[in-house]
């Protein structure tokens, strides 16, 4: 391995060379952004190369095309490709082809060269010789335009694969701009919004799969879009769970979520790469679906490992009238598979989450890192208010049945209700008159309500005084109050051997006692604690801990800690606590 801060120094001829194999016999990509260092990551190395490729001129790009063998072709079964080539058909199992693989890859490699000229190219790692197969077949009836960018594609991701193998870069560093290149990924232009199985999201998956192939993860994508990879370990048979989300709220920050399922393939790619073999399997799952955006019922991914997954929730519709089944199924998943994905909890040690704080405490002790002691519980509720419509300019205000006005009224209540104790918080997020006019009278209004505590009597008494208070204001304005719970989460405690465990960590990496905190904010860890043990560490994050918000912010520096306190307490972990 070369460190990305030498590659950054050394002179061009030499950082040419160091990186000659990372695209087939094409030295022309490094020797065209040599002069674009120093790079702040790997991420961007790569972009800046697969951008000399795919801005290349067109006899250029196919001639790169042409310089890779044929996969399990004539010149990889005689030795006679690069021993990149080599180690990844190896990898991928295409030197141990049965005779009827062999036949078939054979026959399609050379219709694909016959129709488009060059040679069949594909990014093997984490393929199996009949997804090879596969991919072939269906990539042979592209036309030749579309078959030629598919193909440089492709060429970049193999580019991507080797970098991430040879070039080394501090792990904070790496972890923030993977987290970088994920925000890139958005339903709008101007902000971060990732919804469960939109376009974006599945772009999303597909580079986090991306991210856990470069680090040698075994990878797949489950029925409900979680994507997972697991780093073989010893014989321990209790796996370690690690994760977060990777949907987002709307007009997101970066890290919410993101940050617990970067860091630990950072992490796994650095064990598995200076040779150091946990005792046990460790697997990082990227759960799919935690904010509840678009079918406001949330944590479909961890529910649906946890073993919680509610089949009715298949029925929940988004904005635009499409079911969750709908949208699974057109994004190419099996509803009937759902179930299979529950984890048998004999077979799991625990699942611990890093997640940034969202919140000031880290800041204002001045700590990079933070033990969760509990996750508060939260109780989410969609109410509508029904009243009369009516015309503002003649209706008499004393015989207004007005919706908005009766719920403007619900609002203050959950305001006032929990100003009154402290460890208790209540916020109505969406507030909206459908089909509203300035004229017109709100016959009908819309809004959600979610309450939380640490403690789970303090809030289910806040949640029945704001219900009694609400029917009593529906009441007096004669208009009608329909409710739909979303969410009744308790609250949970985060393992003592966890926390003692993390705080132990945390003391190696830093020489500083570890702060103990609780979790505002709920978090994927709630559902699996109905599988294992749980456990969280939180990172620091700035701009007075701001969150579901593009301020959210994180530094390199407190993540490169966090990801070597995640590392001392993999390392020091003593199997099922
Ligand atoms: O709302 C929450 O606490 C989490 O960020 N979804
Ligand atoms: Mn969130
Ligand atoms: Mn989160």
């Amino acid at each position: 391995m070369i460190a990305l801060e030498r590659l950054n120094s050394i002179p061009a001829q030499d950082f040419v060379a160091a990186l000659a194999s990372i695209f087939e016999h094409s030295p022309w990509v490094p020797e065209r952004v040599a002069a674009l260092r120093p790079f702040a990551s790997v991420i961007a190395l790569h972009q800046a190369m697969s951008a000399a490729v795919l801005q290349a001129e067109e006899a250029v790009q196919l001639a790169l095309i042409r310089a890779h063998p044929e996969l399990a072709g004539r010149a990889a079964l005689r030795g006679d490709v690069t021993s990149a080539s080599t180690s990844e058909q190896r990898g991928a199992g295409l030197s141990a082809l049965s005779q009827s693989q062999l036949t078939r890859l054979s026959s399609l490699n050379a219709e694909y060269a016959k129709r488009f000229g060059f040679p069949f190219v594909l990014a093997v790692k984490g393929h199996t010789p009949d997804s090879v197969i596969a991919t072939l077949a269906e990539r042979v009836n592209h036309d030749a335009q579309q078959e030629r960018s598919v193909a440089l594609r492709e060429i970049c991701r193999i580019g991507y694969f080797r970098l991430a193998d040879l070039v080394q870069e501090p792990l904070g560093d790496a972890i923030i701009a993977m987290a970088e290149e994920l925000a890139r990924l958005s339903e709008d232009s101007e902000a971060l919004t990732c919804s469960y199985l939109t376009p974006t999201h599945r772009a999303t998956a597909a580079r986090i799969r991306d991210f856990m192939i470069a680090a040698g993860l075994a990878t797949h994508i489950d029925a409900v879009g979680n994507v997972v990879g697991v780093l073989a370990g010893g014989a321990n048979p209790k796996r370690v769970l690690t994760g977060s989300h990777y949907d987002t709220v709307i007009n997101a920050g970066k890290y919410d979520g993101r940050l617990g399922i970067l860091l630990p393939i950072a992490v796994a790619g650095s064990l598995r790469r200076s040779g150091v073999k946990l005792p046990y399997p460790l697997e990082i799952i990227a759960f799919a679906d935690e904010e509840g955006v678009r079918f406001k019922s949330t944590f479909f991914g961890s529910r649906a490992v946890a073993g919680r997954f509610d089949l009715s929730d298949l029925d929940s519709v988004d904005a635009g009238g499409s079911t969750l089944s709908d949208a699974l199924r057109a994004a190419g998943h099996d509803v009937a598979a759902i179930p299979a994905i529950a984890r048998d909890p004999s077979q799991v040690a625990c699942f611990v989450e890093v997640h940034i704080e969202q919140g000031p405490v880290l800041l204002e002790a001045a700590l990079p890192v933070g033990v969760v002691t509990d996750i508060a519980g939260s109780v989410r509720s969609a109410l509508t208010v029904e009243g009369l419509s009516g015309h503002a300019g003649t209706v008499p205000m004393t015989l207004r049945r007005d919706a908005a006005a009766a719920a403007a009224e619900m609002v203050l209540t959950v305001e006032s209700r929990c100003r009154r104790q402290p460890g208790l918080v209540g916020t109505v997020g969406k507030l909206d008159v459908p089909g509203g006019a300035v004229n017109v009278i709100p016959g009908r209004c819309e809004f959600t309500i979610d309450i939380r505590s640490a403690s789970d009597a303090l809030r289910d008494a806040a949640v029945t005084d704001i219900s009694t208070a609400i029917g009593e204001i529906a009441a007096r304005r004669r208009v009608k109050v329909g409710r739909r719970r979303l969410l009744q989460a308790a609250s949970v405690p985060c393992a003592d051997a966890l926390q003692d465990a993390w705080a132990a960590s945390i003391e190696r990496i830093t020489s500083r006692p570890a702060l103990r905190l609780p979790s505002g904010a709920g978090h994927d860890a709630m559902m699996m604690a109905s599988l294992t043990d749980v456990g969280m560490l939180f990172v620091r994050c700035g701009n007075g801990g701001i969150s579901h918000h593009p301020d959210e912010t994180l530094s390199a520096a407190d993540t490169d800690i966090a990801a070597r306190v995640f590392q001392d307490f993999l390392l020091h972990f003593e199997g099922s606590t």
